[in-house]
């Protein structure tokens, strides 16, 4: 069964995930590189309406100017007869040797000038594209030894970075702003801001945090026996919530960037059920693309290549067709009560009721029974099982 999804439902790829050709540490492409036309034609087809990359995904590192306007041109030219749109761009601190201790928190300050030139020169590119989102994700910098960092001045460079970065985004007006994608480690030992609630620790530090959000991976948090549904929950909840990165990733290893739902399928239907339904009793919600950061797996051809990119969509229409299912069971419904879902939502506070007043009712205190209440089931598990019942189609 394939769901066959519309622009509406915004689904976006990386250039670099369905060009991804299968080198891996261990061995060789085993695909051809494919050309970004062919990936702008076919992405079109099946029923994507963006395409996201890096620079170095388009234009070759060491391309010259001439180069780059003929493949530009040709790229907008496919862009324009498709209408795909570039939603995202983002730039690659990590594939050249010159980045091998990182682009913003290198010790070497001639590469962090480097890398900041390169950045600034992509979000030129990034408004000119259209898009909205200028995602960082900063893949080399960090460390394999704790040793080789001085951790508090590598905060300040990567605060230096990102607010220089968003300090020009403000100067020319783009209609664009930063997501920081967090990541535990792969390709360092280990990667500064770690996790999204790294991420946001920072963004608190900035001067134009304002502008800068994250873009959370799927795979990424799991890879640290993170819950992403709370990550993602979290980054909304903060307004933070700027782009996403949907895929699939079992337990915790190599990032293994499998297709959206492969991995952990329940905590998938959570995700789709948070981003399609929103939160139980109302809140912020998330607006923008559903990007798919996935592999297509090594071991594929082509054709597995643009069916694996199918099945990422198709698999997310079937889940949101299966959380609407879900929210919408009466069963559901009064399970939820019984397990006082929506009651979290009624302010632990009376309005105008002071702190003062709380330490007089006896009846919180003195008088509370705390036994007989513990005596109350959540039914928790029941309301799970309905979850999976509804996601396998049982109901
Ligand atoms: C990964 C990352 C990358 C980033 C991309 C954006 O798999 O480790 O997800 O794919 O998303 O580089 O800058
Ligand atoms: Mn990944
Ligand atoms: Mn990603």
């Amino acid at each position: 069964m394939t769901v066959q999804p519309t622009r509406d439902d915004r689904f976006s790829f990386g250039l670099w995930t369905v060009g991804w050709t299968g080198q891996d540490p261990f061995g060789p492409p085993s695909r051809k590189p494919v050309d970004p036309v062919e990936a702008v034609q076919r992405l079109s087809d099946m029923g994507a309406y963006g395409i996201t990359f890096h620079d170095d995904d388009l234009i070759p590192f060491d391309a010259d100017a001439n180069e780059r306007e003929a493949i530009l041109k040709k790229f907008k030219g496919a862009l324009d007869e498709t209408g795909l749109q570039v939603p995202m761009v983002t730039t690659n601190l990590f594939s050249h040797p010159v980045f091998k201790d990182g682009g913003f928190t290198s010790n070497d300050r001639n590469v962090r000038r480097f890398a900041l030139r390169k950045v600034l020169r992509n979000v030129d590119l990034a408004a000119e594209m259209g898009a909205k989102t200028f995602v960082m994700w900063g893949g080399r910098e960090g460390s394999e030894y704790d040793g080789s960092k001085d951790l508090s001045a590598a905060f300040d460079r990567m605060k230096e970075g990102i607010d220089t970065v968003a300090a020009y985004i403000k100067e020319k007006k783009y209609d664009l702003r930063i997501a920081i994608e967090p990541k535990p480690n792969e390709p360092r030992g280990d990667i500064l801001l770690p996790t999204v609630g790294s991420a946001l620790a920072l963004i608190n530090e900035l001067e134009h945090g304002d502008i800068v959000g994250v873009n959370p991976e799927t795979g990424h948090e799991q890879m640290a026996g993170l819950n992403f549904t709370h990550s993602i929950a979290q980054a909304l909840w903060s307004g933070k919530l700027f782009h996403i990165d949907l895929n699939g990733q079992r337990s915790i290893k190599y990032d293994q960037d499998l297709v959206f739902g492969h991995g952990d399928l329940t905590s998938a239907f959570f995700t789709v059920d948070l981003l399609e339904n929103g939160f139980p009793g109302g809140g912020p919600r998330y607006d923008g693309p559903r990007h798919f950061d996935y592999k297509p797996s090594r071991t594929d051809g082509y054709d597995g290549v643009w069916n694996s990119a199918k099945a990422n969509m198709s698999t997310y229409l079937m889940l949101k067709e299966r959380a609407r299912a879900f929210r919408e069971d009466p069963e559901v419904q009064s399970a939820m009560a019984d397990s006082g879902i929506l009651n979290l939502s009624e302010p632990t506070f009376s309005a105008g009721e002071t702190t003062e007043d709380l330490l007089r009712d006896e009846t919180t205190f003195e008088k509370f029974d705390a036994d007989a209440t513990a005596e109350r089931s959540f039914a928790f598990v029941q309301l799970n099982q309905l979850a999976l019942e509804h996601l396998m189609n049982a109901r």
